[in-house]
């Protein structure tokens, strides 16, 4: 018998029922949850009660509000292993945490650009990279097990955890979770510098009707197919191990208690074998918040027949009892118990938990070091989107002389977002002293002389415009810098996606200076700047380009570096117009006289510009007819027609001329990030199959419909036939 069928057929109900729940640090340390008693210290009788007498399977989180460096996380671990290794059974403790830009809960860590910023990198290899990195600092504080990635599409921008995905579209997100998934847990997540990823929020978590957090979305079954189920799929397919339950509903049903998701697609559909886990207090929420149970029992009951394996109580105790009740009283069969305990224990092996689950912080001499954050600085450059560069306002002259404005000017929050510290983000600046806010980083590209700084307006709220007006006199150029705080979940949730009417009013007053203005978007998600565009001579998008974003985009302002990002999400030019780049003929080919065409975004998908230029030509394709078995090989050349070298991301779209069920006008179906010389040409080859032109068909399964598919790059297009 093996490990995990010898522990199972030991265990006792109680210590069953200990493994499927999750709790949050703080249950373990002095002080009250959201409220921990400094310094930090673990409190015995809380250890005893949650790892001895409830057996926890699994602890995360950082203790709420508290920054922790690895000397101490190594001591929690190792109470906590110590404590566990006293149990009859000797069952270690899994332990999670949310590094989804870096390790950032450990101090010293590295912080990385945020999945979105990535996105718009369109670089898998230094995606890849960043996760590997985040494993390896992760795993030397002991943590096994990282919530991340995110493979939730940010189809609605308002939804405040836009950019904790890879953006709007599906191929994307898939292509970005395959290699972030590879770099968490490498070929063997039990060695030392892996660690388990988790997908979540498994599913449609990303297309809240109203935008807000955690609030209904009315999802069709094919567009569930299409855009919300492919990037879990392809995660599991290559070996993601775990996966976390979306916290909204889905067309009235929470996902929690949904068993036609958690068990029919998830697991008898799409096969999968790992372990689910609840989001947090996502159990409780039934009866707290869905109102689809009467009590935390009747909760746990549907979540757990609904599929889930570990509860992410978070800060109570009460699942762990409630399931023991609801077994012995016969309403759920032990049976099912085992099926999940068994996936928890065999996680725990394949982690290596069993052999190993304390590490010590002095066998990771590279955490922190100089060589990551290099990594870190190269993702926050290539992340940079340059949206508009009229007459060449960009790059700037070193010798310029230049006012820096608005109220992301000055922090590091702006750069960062959430999870960054805390899960808000709030503590940014107050704890990291030695990274570069974007002024800080212009006064040591120019010397400090050359720049002066008014911040004119907070987010919301002017503070002295007057005062920016008036030093912008002494500037050759003026650098505003505006956008959003950090936030995440329903603290981001908001009423309007229009940049806010103070930074307006400050654009709009520097403005009429006549002085050039560049715009610096440092935001989570694409805030509507209709108003401004046309006063901006420059504007650079900062997607959350994490803990080197200033010095990134001061390299990019001063020409250290050639812009290369493209933007992983349509940025709308209207607050009521979200339609996504992949929409259907109709919303493109109307036209309405009064306010103009349907279709109308500020800048599309995949758009972002260089300070050289590149040409497309010779687009190829491999034939003109193919069968449904053969492969489809697409060649370009990129020429760099410009003077400087430059990075460019060549994109393969397809679309279906005619299908019966109404066709996208395009769907990426490829990707690739090159880098040019001069004078330099490159032929960039692509090959697709006919699946990747396959659609969910008019009765919801996936079909290849014989036709025209026309293959578009750039601005060049050809056409082939599927018989
Ligand atoms: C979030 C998850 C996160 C979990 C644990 C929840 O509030 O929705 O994304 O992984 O907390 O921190």
């Amino acid at each position: 018998m093996d490990r995990v069928e010898s522990l199972l057929s030991q265990m006792t109900l109680e210590e069953k029922v200990g493994q499927m729940t999750q709790v949050a640090v703080d249950l373990i340390m002095e002080g009250e949850p959201y409220n921990m008693k400094l310094p930090l210290k673990i409190q015995p009788d809380k250890l005893e009660k949650v790892v001895k007498k409830y057996k926890v399977g699994s602890i995360l989180n950082t203790p709420s509000g508290v920054y922790v460096g690895r000397k101490q996380w190594h001591e929690i671990m190792q109470a906590i292993q110590n404590t566990a290794a006293e149990n009859r059974l000797k069952i270690p403790v899994l332990y999670g945490i949310d590094a989804i830009h870096g390790a950032n809960y450990c101090e010293g860590a590295t912080l990385f650009p945020q999945p979105v910023a990535m996105a718009a990198s369109w670089n898998l290899d230094l995606a890849k990279r960043i996760a590997e990195i985040t494993a390896y600092e992760a795993k030397s504080a002991s943590f096994h097990w990282n919530f991340s990635p995110a493979m939730d599409i940010g189809r609605n921008p308002l939804w405040p955890r836009m950019w904790e995905s890879f953006g709007e579209d599906v191929f994307l997100n898939e292509k970005m979770g395959l290699v972030t998934v590879e770099g968490y847990q490498g070929n063997n997540p039990a060695a030392k510098d892996k660690m388990a990823a988790c997908l979540k929020h498994f599913t449609g978590y990303g297309l809240p009707q109203s935008g807000k957090d955690r609030t209904p979305a009315y999802i069709p079954e094919r567009q569930l197919r299409e855009y919300f189920l492919p990037a879990y799929e392809a995660n599991f397919d290559a070996g993601a191990m775990t996966v976390m339950v979306c916290s909204g509903e889905i067309n009235g049903v929470p996902v929690h208690a949904s068993k036609r998701i958690l068990t029919d697609i998830l697991r008898k559909e799409m096969g999968f074998e790992g372990m689910v886990v609840s989001d947090w207090e996502d159990v409780k929420y039934l009866y707290t918040r869905h109102l689809v149970a009467h009590d935390y029992k009747e909760a746990v009951k549907i979540s757990v027949e609904a599929g889930i394996d570990m509860c992410m109580t978070a800060m109570d105790l009460e699942f762990a009892d409630h399931l023991l009740e609801l077994v012995k009283e016969g309403a759920i069969s032990e049976k099912r118990i085992d099926e999940s305990v068994r996936r928890i224990l065999r996680l725990k092996e394949q982690l290596g938990l069993f052999e190993k689950s304390v590490f010590e912080p002095n066998d990771y001499p590279d955490f922190g070091s100089e060589k990551f954050a290099a990594v870190s600085l190269q993702a926050a450059k290539e992340s940079l989107v340059l949206l508009k560069n009229e007459k060449n306002t960009l790059p700037l002259s070193k010798n310029t002389k230049v006012l820096v404005c608005g109220p992301t000017a000055n922090n590091l929050r702006s750069l960062n977002g959430g999870w960054t510290f805390t899960w808000q983000g709030e503590r940014a600046d107050q704890i990291e002293k030695k990274e570069n806010t974007i002024l800080a980083a212009i006064q040591k590209t120019i010397g400090a002389a050359n720049v002066q700084y008014e911040k004119g307006t907070d987010f919301f709220k002017e503070e002295n415009i007057d005062a920016a007006v008036k030093a912008a006199a002494q500037a050759e150029a003026i650098v505003v810098c505006l956008g959003e705080t950090s936030y995440t979940e329903q603290m981001g949730s908001f009423n309007d996606l229009d940049l806010p009417d103070a930074q307006v009013k400050l654009v709009e007053a520097l403005s009429k200076t006549g002085k050039t203005l560049i715009v610096v978007l440092a935001e989570g998600r694409p805030q509507v700047i209709r108003r401004i565009e046309p006063q901006s001579s420059a504007i650079l998008g900062a997607f959350l380009p994490g803990m080197k974003g200033g010095d990134a985009i001061a390299s990019v302002l001063f020409g250290d570096f050639n812009p290369c990002g493209k933007l992983p999400f349509t940025y709308p030019a209207y607050s009521n117009n979200l339609t996504t780049y992949d929409h259907k003929y109709t919303e493109e080919v109307l036209t309405n006289e009064l306010y103009g065409p349907y279709w109308d975004p500020q800048y599309e998908f995949g758009f972002g510009k260089s300070y050289t230029d590149f040409e497309y030509s010779n687009l190829k394709i491999s034939g003109k007819e193919f069968s449904k078995t053969d492969k489809i090989e697409i060649a370009v050349d990129v020429k760099n027609t410009g003077k400087m070298a430059g990075k460019e991301v060549v994109h393969l779209f397809v679309r279906d001329l005619v299908a019966s069920v109404t066709p996208p006008v395009k769907r990426l179906r490829g990707f690739e990030k090159i880098e040019l010389k001069p004078g330099e040409t490159k032929t960039v080859k692509f090959q697709i199959s006919p699946a990747d032109l396959a659609f969910v068909g008019i009765d919801n399964q996936w079909v290849v419909e014989p036709g025209t598919f026309r293959v578009m790059i750039e601005k060049l297009s050809a056409e082939f036939d599927i018989e």
